[in-house]
């Protein structure tokens, strides 16, 4: 049987499949230093959970409205105003199984075959994949390194055409853990608003932001006709796995919207919606508690990927996610990209990282720090000790016996010897 074009056009998520792999390795008992995963290491908070044990207990287990309860799109609405400053209406809110769900139906909604959609680079996997399949023709925005992977809207605005319909952002961002200053959210969506364009915010890591920048949602925005917010339980209240998401926008584009999500999903879980709803409703301490700690890790690796020579990496301010450059090692062992380098550190020092092939770069890899300290402090260590293999074993094919004395001397994990490290970077 011959399935369909629409479905060949994309591909199971690469993220999902470097996580597979991890996956196989911990059956076979490896210890992994798993920093693949862009999933909290945190409990869902108890009273969230209390939360989701009563409605099991008072038989909230049928079917509810379909875009989600009418008190927790009003609680989002409410916490939304109170975070932001904005005024949506509960009409303008509508209940997703997870942020996806909200980026596929806005998608499917809003794009015609051949429409043009653009989508700053590098850019989380999943967006490229519902373009494709909704229809719309990717215009990659290239965002340089050298200038923090800097989304400006002058830079979309020489992109668009009168095929151009819809603009995505993310920020803070997955893959690189950029934020976008809230002066050129506000003129990207001015653009949007110029052009006719629908643009979709997704703010899934907007509450954990550093160095001292304030959480921001475009949503407070005026004029809000062109932009769709995405939003998610899933990293703000480390609820990967209970699957609620949301959205805020015009009542037209939810609308059609949920036609699709109620032939779809018809709701999402009614326990999972009573437990967001004492997420939104309940003591945010666990949120400030999760974003002090990412802060530490961040910190932490940043630290352990400074010390390595030859990698780069631009400091992430939001999200949980480093995105460092390791093109410098390419050479050195034949790696051809960042796909052999991640497959390579996954077999060799069980160290599992997702490649920034997936994101759409060749040179990076994702770190991400949402697992405990023992897991990254492990996998710098690991890392350490592979990159130091790789240039040993260049240094000795090109027989230059003073660089590799240099190198040896040099161990970049925690000081111990590389023989030494469990696991092994250097095996
Ligand atoms: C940028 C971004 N948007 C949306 C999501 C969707 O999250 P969920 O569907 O779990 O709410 C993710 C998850 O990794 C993400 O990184």
């Amino acid at each position: 049987m011959q399935l369909s074009e629409r479905i060949s056009r994309i591909s199971v998520s690469t993220i999902a499949t470097v996580l597979q792999k991890a996956e196989k390795l911990k059956v076979r008992d490896t210890k992994l230093a798993d920093l693949g995963a862009g999933e909290p290491d945190f409990p869902t908070p108890d009273h969230i959970k209390k939360a989701a044990i009563k409605a099991i207990e008072e038989d909230f287990t049928k079917y509810t409205a379909t875009g989600g309860i009418r008190e927790l799109r009003q609680a989002l609405v409410e916490k939304h105003a109170k975070d932001y400053g904005s005024n949506y209406t509960v009409e303008e809110c509508l209940v997703t199984v997870g942020g996806k769900q909200a980026v596929f139906e806005a998608m499917s909604a809003a794009l015609n075959e051949g429409d043009e959609v653009i989508l700053p680079t590098p850019h989380w996997v999943t967006f490229l994949e519902i373009i494709k399949y909704a229809g719309g023709t990717p215009v990659l925005l290239e965002t340089s390194e050298s200038e923090n992977f800097a989304v400006h809207a002058k830079a979309i605005e020489k992109l668009i055409n009168p095929k151009t319909k819809l603009v995505i952002v993310n920020s803070p961002h997955n893959p690189t853990g950029a934020v976008v200053p809230p002066a050129e959210m506000e003129k990207i969506l001015a653009l949007a608003i110029r052009h006719n364009l629908l643009l979709i915010s997704d703010e899934c890591y907007c509450y954990f932001l550093y160095d001292g920048r304030k959480p921001f949602s475009l949503g407070s925005s005026k004029e809000r006709e062109h932009l769709l917010i995405v939003d998610s339980f899933s990293k703000t209240y480390a609820m990967t796995g209970w699957r609620v998401g949301f959205a805020l926008g015009p009542r037209r584009l939810l609308a059609n919207m949920l036609k699709l999500q109620s032939h779809s999903t018809s709701n999402p879980n009614s326990i999972a919606q009573k437990a967001a709803l004492a997420a939104v409703e309940g003591p945010q301490t666990h949120v400030d508690m999760m974003r002090a700690e990412y802060r530490h890790r961040r910190d932490r690796v940043m630290e352990g990927l400074q010390s390595m020579p030859g990698i780069r990496c631009v400091p992430p301010h939001g999200a949980f996610y480093a995105y460092p450059n390791v093109s410098h090692y390419f050479k050195k062992d034949g790696l051809g990209d960042a796909s052999a380098l991640a497959e390579r550190l996954l077999n060799e020092a069980h160290v599992a990282v997702v490649p920034g092939t997936a994101f759409g770069t060749r040179e990076h890899i994702r770190i991400s720090y949402a697992t405990s300290l023992e897991h990254i402090n492990e996998g710098l260590r690991r890392m350490a000790a592979f990159f130091t293999k790789i240039c040993l074993n260049y240094v000795r094919a090109e027989h230059s016996s003073s660089t590799l004395h240099g190198l040896q001397t040099k161990n970049l994990g925690s000081g111990e010897p590389l023989s030494h490290i469990p696991g092994g970077g250097g095996n």
